[in-house]
């Protein structure tokens, strides 16, 4: 991770070139499909922000989903090297698959430990806004993530095969 402390902060359309740069690395390693990426390239990064601020606040959810609020781990205040993801409580769908935080490190900026201190971080504002106990879900073969999850405490709370991949999930 180097000596630069990396910062957690909600999405800001001050940070749109290092948002765009994230966007590249991800299209670099093929991994478009992550948080919804392709969807904003080339968009209106303005109503792209606003549309995130208005999940965290609950605001125009579609049926089912509940409020969510995006974090942007920034190294050095100009790059994004990961992002998170917390639903601030549980659906019977993301009990199963999903849980509160979800998180992705830039395919260039892994290895690095930032996994792990998104996750940290994320797990403080889970806190802050109340929550007790966190869920996390990964495949059971995402040995990174489940390591991630390890190192910051998780316990294993079950394992439920995913109706979305048809994979195991704990
Ligand atoms: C999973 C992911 C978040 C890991 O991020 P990262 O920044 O590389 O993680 P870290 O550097 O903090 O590493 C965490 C641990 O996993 C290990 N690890 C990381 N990548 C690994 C890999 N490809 N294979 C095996 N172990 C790996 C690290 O060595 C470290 O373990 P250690 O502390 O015992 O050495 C990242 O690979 C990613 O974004 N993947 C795609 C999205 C995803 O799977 N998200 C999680 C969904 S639950």
């Amino acid at each position: 991770m180097g000596t630069e402390t990396p910062r957690l902060v909600e999405p800001t359309v001050a940070l749109e070139s290092a948002f765009r740069s994230l966007v590249e690395d991800y299209r670099a390693a093929d991994e478009g499909r992550y948080q919804n990426i392709p969807e904003l390239a080339g968009d209106d990064f303005d109503a792209y922000v606003r549309r995130l601020d208005e999940k965290s606040r609950g605001i125009g959810l579609r049926p089912g989903h509940v409020p969510q609020t995006t974090f942007w781990l920034v190294r050095g205040g100009t790059t994004i090297v990961a992002t998170s993801r917390l639903r601030h409580r549980l659906t019977p769908a993301l009990e199963q698959e999903g849980g509160h935080i979800g998180y992705d490190v830039s395919p260039s900026e892994r290895r690095k430990g930032y996994g792990t201190r998104l996750l940290a971080l994320t797990l403080e504002k889970a806190r802050a806004r109340g929550l007790q106990r966190v869920l996390v879900t990964c495949d059971t073969d995402n040995v990174a993530s489940a390591r991630i999850i390890q190192k910051n405490g998780g316990q294993l709370a079950g394992e439920v095969i995913s109706a979305r991949s048809g994979k195991p999930v704990s």
